[in-house]
């Protein structure tokens, strides 16, 4: 290759590294990925069939919800959180940027529910007459803000709810917790391996090229055998007052081990809270729901009380696990 050949690869190289990092480019880039994904039925089946989830949602709606409110519903998807507003006598504009808002308004229609107006586009570009008392959502992601549910409802709330409005759920907790995996499941690196007297050692070299993906891995259900230490939220914010600038870019702790095992990695699940009583979790030794856990590797190691373990993740973006680097060999 000649040198100016070279010098324009890497030029054109290192923008489309700089593009591709660029927050709006990511967020567009999301949103045509997010309609996709939410397009057919694949994901509602599962959503639906999910007892733990469609619990939480009608005992937190039936409690919060009455007659006469006005209601936005943030990603309607299937329909079934404006139905069950609409069940309590509730007016609700249901939002949703896919095409599976058609099956939404046949679902509405065959269940006789007349107080639902569907609104055909990203909830970012909804505008109404009206302002409302209340907003109910279920943009929880599998690493919990990576639906952008923090985007998402702040940019609701500042425009289009009503002073003292109401968010469901609105108490959104994340941990990230040592975990031992089911016997079978763990996985040392390639390098860490070896096979009838082949050593892999030489891949080390390699380790560092791997894409985000290689220890970055998600679950489900997920092969969980125990807590290492004594869960604890690393973060937990409130719909009704936080924007996406406070997210942290760093999430840090030191842990006493209070169970002897493998240290595999860390679980990163979530907890969504309507009130101090309704609530759901995605935690691995709880009910298993819909959601996939996401597992940060390490490399494994056998742990034991006494010892401590630390956590040091950086995000860029807490909303977007590609961002996330944690020291993991
Ligand atoms: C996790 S699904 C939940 C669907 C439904 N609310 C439920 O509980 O079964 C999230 C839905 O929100 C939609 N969505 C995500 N972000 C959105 C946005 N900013 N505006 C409108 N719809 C959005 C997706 O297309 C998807 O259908």
């Amino acid at each position: 290759m000649s040198r100016l050949a070279g010098l324009m690869r890497d030029r054109i190289a290192n923008l489309a590294f700089r593009v591709a990092r660029n927050r709006r480019v990511r967020e567009f880039v999301y949103e045509l990925r997010n309609r996709g994904v939410f397009a057919d039925l694949y994901q509602h089946d599962r959503m639906l069939h999910d007892g733990v989830r469609m619990e939480a949602y009608w005992q937190g709606i039936s409690r919060h919800i009455s007659e006469g409110d006005v209601v936005i519903d943030l990603g309607t998807g299937s329909g079934v959180l404006a139905l069950f507003a609409a069940r309590q006598g509730a007016r609700v504009h249901a939002v949703e940027h896919g095409p599976i808002i058609d099956a939404a308004r046949e679902v509405a229609r065959s269940n006789g529910a007349n107080t639902i107006e569907f609104h055909k586009e990203n909830s970012r570009r909804l505008q109404l007459t009206e302002k409302v008392d209340a907003i109910i959502h279920e943009q929880i992601g599998d690493a919990l803000f990576d639906e952008r549910v923090v985007a998402n409802i702040a940019d609701l709330r500042e425009r289009l709810l009503k002073p003292g409005g109401r968010i469901y759920p609105s108490r959104l907790r994340l941990f990230v917790e040592p975990v031992q995996l089911q016997e079978g499941y763990r996985a040392p690196f390639a390098w860490q391996q070896a096979s009838h007297g082949i050593s892999f050692a030489a891949l080390e070299a390699f380790g560092d090229t791997q894409g985000h993906g290689y220890v970055y891995r998600t679950f489900r259900p997920f092969p969980f055998d125990r807590f290492l230490c004594d869960p604890q939220p690393v973060l937990t914010v409130d719909l009704h007052v936080v924007n996406d600038a406070d997210l942290p870019k760093r999430i840090a702790y030191e842990r006493p081990v209070v169970r002897e095992g493998w240290f595999d990695g860390f679980a990163v699940y979530f907890e969504a809270w309507f009130d101090d009583e309704i609530g759901f979790s995605s935690s691995p030794d709880a009910p298993p729901t819909s959601w996939a856990t996401p597992l940060l590797r390490v490399s494994p190691r056998r742990v034991a009380p006494g010892e401590s373990i630390r956590l040091e993740l950086t995000a860029d973006d807490l909303a977007d696990p590609a961002t996330w680097r944690w020291p993991w060999h």
